[in-house]
């Protein structure tokens, strides 16, 4: 993420550009057919580029297995309809698309692109390859059969475990071939079309339950310098390079050559940075096969760590902030890595927000206390999707996270505008560690409190205080949200009391703002002070020109 100061100037100039409710559809890009999905930076923010234009992911993941037959997921595309997902994230198995060594079966990844498109839906594929959260379950039972071929981890006790060690080559070869094929299907079946935005190649790596992987060949290795390409990336980063890995090297003095232990020392962190390399280049592999056959963007997504937790009791190597150095460095063909946040969401999304690492949010937590971090991850931290798990049933009263889409949909092409201007944007969940809070938005500071019970809608959802606030002109804003009363500051020289000009409740229809009420007196607290209150099904929508006086 830029600096926050930096956001702050980008953001104020491009609200002095924009005429009165600038609402209209924000690119004027031509539309290539031809381009295959990209990421690309566009002025402040990396966004995803879909057929010429900047695509934001209101998406959801649906369960492992939800979408392992066409009979299972049938019934699930309507209700990801229903619930104003565009995107939908799919796991596809190794086992089920080469049962056979070298015989590949597309019936069911065609039958899923047929349903997305039916439904006008995008798919992000989960490469369940060599691993699922550390283990090898999805693949296909001649790897898994094969255990002298196919090496498995061993536990320092020499215990093997159902982990395909990602210091073989063979595993990788074999693995990286699937996966060229995958993408060569996507490729012939796609290209035109754009269904498929993304792919996450493995799910959740990492070694558990100990530091590292004693078997053998991972023994050899580790005994072994560290290789030439890690060190010398290391010292072309080293003023940069994560605060733990930095120290860990310091021990040694910033030693360039000998063993892992060597140059890191003997500690469980040491293990850790010889699993990430291990695991980026063996994933970068992969995703180098797959890319070379159709270049779509492929991420790798983490499992975080929970408070004082050691490696090995988290997954030690995955795609962690203290290993990013040594993921990048490994794994260069992959355009991001993605945290999968089940707590401290905001914490997280900072640290995976950075200018070498854009921001995708591939599981998460939905749900009354979740999906209002969908406003949070897009309106504040820029990120160019987000996507709670385990989404795909039928929505009920009680849905938060599909009036939340609809709100973020109907605003797409402000929040990509502003994403790019780096200015004239942001969001807030209020938590129990921020109740009233401050925030710069164009040219007023907005004083926000939360409203008597919270978020909380009159379908018995309890979401926290939540908005996403835009200026759309020098006076003017557009914002959506629940449970917050609004005060605004002047920033800009000029008179110091500000007043509520014309305020309007209503929503985004094909793009044109739809007034449903005009608001004033006792619902503006006299024109003083505005109340983002939610709608019994979710957030609200609120335009507001301010005026000044003295
Ligand atoms: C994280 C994994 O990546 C998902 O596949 C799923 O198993 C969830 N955990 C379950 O909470």
């Amino acid at each position: 993420m830029l600096p926050r100061s930096f956001r702050t100037i980008r953001r104020s100039v491009l609200a002095a550009a924009l005429g009165l409710f600038a609402v209209a559809p924000l690119s004027s890009q031509t539309p290539s057919r031809s381009t295959a999905p990209h990421l690309e930076r566009r002025g402040a923010a990396t966004q995803l580029i879909v057929d010429g234009k900047p695509f934001l992911m209101l998406a959801g993941e649906l369960g492992n297995n939800a979408a392992t037959t066409m009979e299972a997921v049938r019934p699930i595309w309507t209700n990801l309809v229903a619930m104003h997902l565009n995107t939908a994230l799919i796991a596809l198995s190794w086992a089920q698309i080469e049962p056979k060594e070298g015989e590949f079966d597309w019936s069911l990844v065609d039958g899923l692109l047929q349903g997305a498109r039916d439904n006008h839906l995008h798919v992000v594929f989960l490469w369940f390859g060599s691993w699922k959260n550390t283990w090898s379950s999805y693949a296909p039972d001649w790897v898994k059969a094969d255990y002298t071929r196919f090496p498995r981890t061993r536990q320092r006790n020499g215990t093997p475990d159902e982990r395909l060690t990602p210091l073989s080559a063979v595993n990788r070869d074999a693995d990286a071939r699937a996966f060229a094929s995958l993408m060569q299907h996507i490729r012939a079946v796609d290209a035109e079309t754009h269904t498929v935005l993304m792919m996450q190649v493995e799910n959740e790596v990492g070694s558990i339950p100990d530091a590292r992987d004693y078997s053998p060949v991972a023994n050899d290795a580790f005994a072994k310098p560290v290789p030439k390409a890690l060190v010398d990336d290391l010292v072309a980063h080293k003023d940069t390079l994560a605060p733990d890995l930095r120290a860990a090297w310091q021990t040694s003095n910033f030693r360039t050559n000998g063993t892992w232990e060597e140059l890191f020392g003997k500690a469980l962190t040491t293990d850790e940075f010889f699993m990430a390399w291990h695991y980026a280049t063996y994933i970068n592999a992969v995703a180098d096969a797959g890319k070379q056959a159709y270049d779509i963007p492929m991420f790798a997504n983490a499992a975080l760590i929970r408070t004082s937790y050691v490696p090995g009791q988290y997954n030690s190597g995955g795609p962690l902030p203290q290993s990013f150095d040594i993921w990048h460095a490994g794994a260069p063909r992959l355009d991001m890595l993605a945290p999968d946040i089940y707590f401290n969401f905001k914490e997280w999304t900072a640290k995976y927000d950075r200018p070498d690492n854009p921001l995708f949010v591939p599981e998460t937590f939905g749900g009354a206390a979740g999906a209002p971090n969908a406003f949070y991850a897009l309106g504040h931290e820029d990120a160019m999707g987000f996507s709670p798990f385990g989404i795909g049933g039928e929505p009920d009263a009680t849905d938060v996270l599909g009036p939340v889409y609809d709100a973020l949909a109907q605003l797409t092409p402000l929040i990509l505008e502003h994403q790019s201007s780096g200015t004239g944007m942001d969001a807030v969940v209020v938590d129990g560690l921020t109740r009233a809070q401050r925030i710069r938005v164009g040219d007023y500071t907005l004083d926000l409190t939360p409203l008597g019970a919270g978020g909380a809608t009159s379908r018995g959802a309890e979401t926290p205080p939540f908005g996403l606030f835009i200026a759309t002109g020098p006076n003017e804003y557009v914002m959506a949200g629940s449970g917050l009363g609004i005060k605004f500051t002047p920033e800009t020289p000029g008179a110091s009391y500000v007043g509520l000009g014309t305020v309007q409740e209503g929503r985004f229809v094909d793009g044109r703002w739809v007034t449903s009420r005009q608001l004033g007196g006792d619902d503006t607290g006299q024109g003083t002070a505005l109340s983002l209150r939610g709608t019994p099904h979710g957030p609200g929508m609120l335009r507001v020109t301010l005026y000044r006086y003295q």
